[in-house]
């Protein structure tokens, strides 16, 4: 259980999110992709990325790998510590678009409850989920990181798909089919729903 502080209050900040945001000519966007591991998000978080940087928005990426590297070192692939590491993301992001950016955020995030906590951090039309909607078969064969084989030959606990379960999103904002565009086709649908 999380151990809380007590007599803490909450401090005002004269200057808001939207006089920030308004600085880069710019709405803070908080996009969140979930996917199984290999589904792509990365790969399409980046994607987007490059094409909002280059139209001049300030943009960050959290992913999954790397924030597993830093801030989420203590944590491992137990519910527990998954819950735990969705939590501390979804805190920065909102820290991130208080700031005025376009937070990607590129986590497996497995567990509905969780995604449905981040997405209460923020206002309504701030938070879209983007959903990579790859089936099991498909980043199993594409295995790059040669994971899913060391997880079929019990190397590793609590994988994703094998041993620890992914619930699907049931309405996300964007659904991004594998096989039905390419990974440039799908940026190009999420930047024109955030900018559109
Ligand atoms: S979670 O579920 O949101 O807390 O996971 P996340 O922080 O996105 O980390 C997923 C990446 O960690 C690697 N990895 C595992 N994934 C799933 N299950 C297990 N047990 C596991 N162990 C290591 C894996 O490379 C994931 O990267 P992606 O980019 O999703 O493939």
């Amino acid at each position: 259980a999380l151990r809380r502080a007590a007599n803490i209050h909450w401090q005002h900040l004269e200057v808001d999110k939207t006089a920030r945001a308004r600085l880069k000519g710019q709405q803070p966007r908080c996009l969140w992709f979930t996917g199984l591991s290999g589904a792509g998000k990365s790969t399409i978080a980046n994607l987007v990325d490059k094409r909002l940087h280059a139209m001049g928005h300030h943009t960050y990426i959290l992913d999954g790998d790397n924030v597993r590297h830093g801030l989420n070192k203590d944590l491992g692939f137990t519910d527990e510590d998954r819950v735990e590491n969705i939590r501390r993301v979804a805190e920065v992001a909102k820290l991130m678009c208080d700031a005025g950016l376009i937070v990607l955020v590129s986590f497996i995030s497995p567990f509905r409850a969780e995604r449905e906590m981040a997405r209460e951090l923020f206002a309504e039309d701030e938070f879209l989920e983007v959903f990579v909607d790859t089936p099991i078969e498909v980043a199993e064969q594409r295995d790059v990181k040669g994971l899913y084989a060391k997880a079929r030959a019990g190397q590793i606990r609590n994988f994703t798909g094998i041993d620890s379960p992914y619930e699907a999103p049931e309405q996300p904002e964007i659904h991004l089919r594998a096989g039905e565009e390419s990974a440039e086709q799908m940026a190009e649908r999420i930047v024109r729903h955030l900018l559109g």
